[in-house]
């Protein structure tokens, strides 16, 4: 079985937690490509969606799925997304799409977050496959390099990409990322910072994950 067929498993598997009259956040990437088809066959059950990119909301106004604005909601009930990495601990490293800072925003307000990944996405140490992503404000980039140079990481200028927030995104690859909450607070208060692609501090509240044996469903504290 392909990858993105275990994408699309997961990606249908989580609808049976979405309950009726409820407000989704909806996260990005290709994972979460196939949950927004999904969420269309159910449209007509929920109140609507909040999108955490460009690329998200416009699938969903395709699809015809009713879309609100964060700032006239209290709460969200529920935040759906996917990772490029996730720990043990349901820590995750997100931000390969470059839609990090809407992601955390999302995933801060939601009552529960519930991540979706196939079984590549599962790692021991965060930071062993993937680089990780920072959103930064333009004039800032190489004070931010320098800063994770001293982390012991090497930073990568994601060229040519503007996030939806009009900011740049840093790649930092050989970071091996031993205390997240940690490191995602140091990161955090590096001047010109926007958001750092680890989700550790707000980390999912459950976990799908597909292998070709079908579903796993992990429950923080479990
Ligand atoms: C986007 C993200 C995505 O959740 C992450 O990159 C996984 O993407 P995909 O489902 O395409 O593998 O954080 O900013």
């Amino acid at each position: 079985m392909v990858q993105n067929d275990l994408k699309k498993i997961v990606g249908w598997a989580v609808l049976k937690y979405i309950q009726s009259r409820t407000i989704v956040g909806v996260g990005t990437g290709s994972t979460v490509a196939y949950f927004i088809e999904a969420l269309a066959s159910i449209k007509k059950n929920i109140k609507g969606v909040v999108a955490s990119s460009d690329v998200s909301s416009l699938q969903l106004k395709k699809l015809g799925i009713p879309m609100f604005n964060l700032n006239n909601l209290d709460s969200l009930d529920i935040y759906i997304d996917s990772a490029d990495e996730i720990d043990n601990h349901m820590y995750m490293i997100k931000g390969a799409g470059g839609a990090l800072t809407r992601e955390k925003i999302l995933a801060a307000v939601a009552k529960k977050f519930i991540c979706i990944v196939d079984v590549t996405k599962q790692v021991n140490i965060l930071g062993s496959r993937c680089p990780l992503p920072i959103e930064v404000i333009p004039m800032a980039r190489s004070l931010v390099a320098r800063e994770l140079v001293r982390f012991g990481g090497v930073p990568k200028y994601r060229h040519g990409v503007i996030t939806d927030n009009g900011n740049n995104i840093l790649d930092i690859y050989k970071l091996k990322i031993i205390n997240p909450i940690d490191l995602e607070e140091k990161i955090n208060n590096i001047p010109g910072v926007v958001s750092v692609g680890i989700f550790a501090r707000r980390c999912a509240d459950v976990v799908l994950v597909s292998d070709k044996k079908g579903i796993k469903v992990i429950n923080a504290n479990s």
